[in-house]
């Protein structure tokens, strides 16, 4: 929609509408992608295998790292009982605030994710899902120390004495570049913390679980033979 056009709507009317023709650009998109997959596949794809992760596994709660505009934390938020999203950029993450806050279930956290994640983690009693998407990812969106705190957010919830997280990784083809850990280091870190999960890579993310299901036993081997 037209930025000018959507500054004459009122709020909530704006809002509903965008969700709206994000739907259904997520649904195109989600049918190209099964006719044709490509990388990194579209926002649909990542926002498909969060839920599925959620529903699979059992978890009620996201924890989000980078909100940017906030569609993944919108999207998730019908299907976990409550969503946390940390976001650097303090412009984002006021614009994201307020566009979420009618949904009632989301809190947007404004910080670097290494340093605000581990205090999200110090209250956290119960499994969750987390989706490690904080990264700098060019014009208009922000850099912490480094342009990727994964290797610090893994660590953190490796730490976390509740056993049955599951963890996202998105971009996982980046691993490995620039500064971002390679796929040895996130198997060092996720070795050490969980001997028996399982890591699968697949549309482009990372997936730490607890246990192999069986149909990700393959996947899971191939990404260890895969080096990075
Ligand atoms: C790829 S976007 C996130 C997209 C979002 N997760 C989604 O699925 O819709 C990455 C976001 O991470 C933010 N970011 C960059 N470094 C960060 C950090 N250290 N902590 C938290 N957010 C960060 C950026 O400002 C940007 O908004």
């Amino acid at each position: 929609m037209a930025h000018w056009l959507r500054t004459l709507l009122p709020e909530p009317v704006a809002e509903s509408l965008r969700a709206w023709r994000a739907d259904r650009r997520d649904a195109r998109d989600w049918r190209a992608y099964r006719a044709a997959p490509v990388t990194p596949p579209p926002h649909a794809v990542k926002a498909r295998a969060v839920i599925e992760h959620g529903r699979r596994f059992g978890l009620d709660m996201l924890i989000e790292t980078g909100t940017y505009e906030g569609e993944m934390a919108r999207k998730a938020s019908a299907h976990f009982r409550r969503v946390v999203t940390i976001e650097l950029d303090p412009g984002l993450a006021r614009a994201a605030e307020r566009r979420l806050a009618r949904l009632g279930n989301v809190e947007v956290l404004c910080g670097d994710s290494a340093r605000v994640l581990p205090q999200v983690l110090a209250a956290l009693r119960e499994p969750a899902l987390f989706w490690l998407d904080g990264h700098f990812s060019g014009v208009g969106t922000a850099r912490g120390d480094t342009d990727t705190p994964l290797a610090a957010e893994l660590e953190a919830i490796a730490r976390h004495p509740v056993a049955g997280h599951v963890v996202l990784i998105d971009d996982a083809r980046l691993l490995g570049t620039g500064e971002y850990p390679s796929l040895e280091a996130i198997h060092r870190i996720a070795g050490a913390w969980r001997p028996d999960g399982a890591i699968e890579v697949a549309d482009d993310s990372l997936r730490l679980t607890p246990a192999a299901p069986a149909h990700a036993a393959a996947g899971a081997m191939q990404a260890v033979g895969a080096g990075a």
